[in-house]
């Protein structure tokens, strides 16, 4: 598949493979993107990033988002571009400080009780999060026609967990006390990010994304009850909402490390498709899920950043358990920043070359 980007290639004929096969539909060769594909593993994003302001300004800098959002299509016949951005958009926009400090991850400012919970300001959130609007748009102007563009949010749990932990956490103590002792205001924190996601989600659709991906990247930290609760209802909520007005956008679910649990989100999430982490057994994806959802995943990012033939017979092992249709090939979680750029281009080259078992 080429990748130029000329004039012709611009003018869509035709929907993208990947969305035909997020809708269910089968495809003469397997599609493939891979979460945070755009970042730090390219020397060009650490170039751009270098010249920039801190993470958060790149984000709401449409010109610098929707350039770094093409950079991996510009080296790489990946299937979709997935919008630069980041999850913590949301707490942003509901006027949370955020930012980024070089080998801590994310900074939030402390969340501690229900009063700064009512100190969120959903009123100001269109506005606040208007630069990753223009940064779709300019994308969809620049995309070649092959591709799709996706867009995303976290889902509440994840996004919460941040919000009330300050940062990355590994036990989630704060929150995790908070959901369980307090469900109650637990409970409108949740809500909150359930209408303020549908409403970005929507948006995001509005400005031009062909389909969504909602990343519950924390799931696996809650105890199943607790995940069916504050994992899966919301999440499922957000889904009917869009459904409700953008029937024909597909929606990518993400509950990493959910386990057994990826089987009550594909009967009750109301996605299209389900993204799998690296943990699950193929057999049991393929004979559970596979049959009722479109199932996305799960290479190992640690096997493409070894490459070779480590990285070759397990993508094989995956296209053979999946098969063609009904499947999107990605990583198990996102790309790491210690990945070698080659190694995407043969990643690319097996997936697309893979003609079926041999
Ligand atoms: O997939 C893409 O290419 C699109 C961009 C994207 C980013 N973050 C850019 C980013 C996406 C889809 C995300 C999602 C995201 N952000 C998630 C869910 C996916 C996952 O990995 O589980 C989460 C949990 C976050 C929150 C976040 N953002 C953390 C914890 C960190 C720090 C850790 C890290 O990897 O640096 C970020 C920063 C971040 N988000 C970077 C990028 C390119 C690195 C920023 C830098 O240049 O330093």
């Amino acid at each position: 598949m080429g990748i130029s980007t000329s004039l012709s290639d611009l003018v869509r004929t035709s929907p993208p493979v990947l969305i035909d096969v997020l809708k269910g539909k089968t495809a003469a060769t397997t599609p493939l993107w891979l979460m945070r594909q755009a970042g730090r593993y390219l020397p060009e994003y650490r170039a751009l990033r270098e010249k920039s302001g801190g993470f958060m300004d790149m984000c709401l800098t449409p010109e610098i988002a929707a350039e770094i959002t093409l950079q991996p299509l510009r080296r790489f016949p990946l299937d979709a571009a997935i919008l630069f951005s980041d999850i913590l958009m949301v707490p942003y926009g509901l006027g949370q400080a955020v930012r980024f400090e070089e080998g801590r991850g994310p900074i939030l400012e402390a969340i501690e009780n229900v009063a700064d919970i009512d100190r969120l300001s959903p009123a100001g959130f269109q506005e606040r999060i208007a630069p990753v609007m223009t940064a779709i748009r300019q994308v969809r102007e620049k995309l070649p026609a092959h591709a799709a563009l996706l867009g995303f949010a976290g889902a509440p749990w994840t996004v919460a967990s941040y919000m009330l932990e300050g940062g990355t956490s590994r036990d989630f103590e704060k929150a995790k006390s908070w959901a369980y002792g307090d469900s109650a205001s637990f409970g409108r924190i949740i809500d909150l990010l359930v209408n303020v996601t549908g409403d970005y989600l929507m948006a995001q659709i509005d400005a031009g994304v062909d389909g969504v991906q909602i990343f519950d990247s924390w799931a696996g930290a809650l105890a199943a009850a607790q995940l069916t609760r504050w994992g899966l209802t919301p999440t499922a909520e957000i889904i009917r909402r869009i459904k409700a007005r953008h029937p024909q956008i597909p929606v990518i679910v993400f509950p990493r490390g959910a386990g057994v649990s990826y089987g009550a989100y594909a009967s009750d999430s109301g996605c299209d498709a389900l993204s799998l982490d690296q943990s699950l057994p193929l057999d049991w994806a393929a004979e559970t899920l596979q049959p009722r959802k479109v199932v996305q995943g799960n290479l190992d990012p640690l096997l493409l950043v070894q490459g070779g033939a480590a990285m070759r017979s397990e993508t094989e092992r995956i296209l053979a358990k999946f098969g063609k249709g009904r499947f999107v090939f990605n990583l198990g979680h996102g790309i790491l920043q210690i990945t070698p750029p080659d190694h995407v281009a043969e990643l690319c080259d097996i997936v697309h070359g893979w003609q079926g078992p041999s």
